[in-house]
């Protein structure tokens, strides 16, 4: 399971699958990080939904270890239970 989820390493995501995660005080998410994704993920539902940005902060096209760096520093875009 941890090993598959690093795939995130590339690709995108619709503002819609992260929205939650950025906007909940109580989540695990750098304050920093969470304020760049809401520039291009506004508040309300439906607006914007589609809007893609990189699951990978750094290194976005590549296929590396960054994924699990970035879930370390609390960078990580993607909720998980
Ligand atoms: C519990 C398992 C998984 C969950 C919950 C999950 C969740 C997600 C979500 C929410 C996105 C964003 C999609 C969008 O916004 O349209 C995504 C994208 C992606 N996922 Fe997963 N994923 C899982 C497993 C995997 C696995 C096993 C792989 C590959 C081995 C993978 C590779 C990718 C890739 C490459 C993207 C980017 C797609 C693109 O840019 O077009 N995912 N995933």
């Amino acid at each position: 399971m941890v090993a598959l989820s690093g795939s995130h390493t590339i690709g995108q995501a619709q503002c819609i699958t992260f929205r939650d995660r950025i906007y909940n005080n109580s989540s695990d998410i750098d304050a920093g990080f969470a304020s760049t994704r809401k520039r291009r993920c506004p508040t309300n539902a439906r607006d914007g939904d589609a809007n893609l940005v990189p699951l990978d902060l750094v290194t976005p096209n590549s296929f590396d270890n960054n994924y699990f760096k970035n879930l370390i520093q609390r960078k990580g875009l993607l909720e998980s239970d």
